[in-house]
């Protein structure tokens, strides 16, 4: 077993936090291709890759997508935003696909971590992804999966818990004890 300091995805796992606050410094477009490029190498069913990204750093595009969440002052305080969708023509699964991008958006989120960047996965957007579509300029073919809200962490106070591992482990079946 490697020590704790040579797990960087370990640490990045367990450190990363979801960040609402951001300081205004702005992030840069290689930091976010960075981002961008971890999330592209999540796994996909037949290696179909059917995510898609608006990358938005734009003030003004970001005080339209404000008003269709509740968490319409994350928006507005994140430097940066990188909305995510499916191509439903490069989709082959409802169920893998949606799967496909939710692997996507958490390499994003680690890979945002160890770039010491915070983020948040906005998700009650969804509630109006027809209204988001059609600020994009996007049809019915890009069906909006989340919002990642990105900047620099304004502070790390943030804490979470996790329920212990027993409540989730329904069975054990074969294997010894270590
Ligand atoms: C599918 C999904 C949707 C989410 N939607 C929102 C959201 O709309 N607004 C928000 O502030 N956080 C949202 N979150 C972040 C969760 O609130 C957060 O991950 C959870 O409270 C655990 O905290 P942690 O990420 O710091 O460990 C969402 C997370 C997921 C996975």
């Amino acid at each position: 077993m490697r020590c704790a300091m040579e797990q960087p995805v370990q640490n990045a796992i367990r450190n990363r936090r979801s960040i609402r606050e951001f300081t205004g410094q702005p992030v840069s477009r290689k930091v976010l291709h960075t981002i961008v490029q971890a999330g592209i190498w999540a796994p996909s069913g037949l290696n179909n890759q059917p995510w898609r990204f608006i990358l938005v750093r734009d003030r003004d595009v970001r005080e339209k997508l404000a008003p269709h969440t509740t968490y319409s002052h994350i928006i507005l305080g994140a430097p940066a935003l990188i909305v995510v969708l499916l191509d439903r023509e490069a989709m082959y699964s409802e169920v893998k696909d949606h799967q496909a991008a939710g692997a996507c958006i958490q390499n994003m989120l680690l890979a945002a971590e160890e770039l010491g960047l915070g983020a948040v996965w906005l998700g009650q957007i969804l509630q109006n992804s027809d209204k988001v579509n059609a600020l994009l300029s996007l049809d019915e073919t890009f069906e909006l999966m989340a919002v990642l809200a990105l900047g620099y962490p304004l502070h790390r106070n943030q804490k979470s818990q996790r329920k212990p591992l027993a409540d989730f482990i329904l069975q054990e079946i074969g294997g010894d004890q270590e």
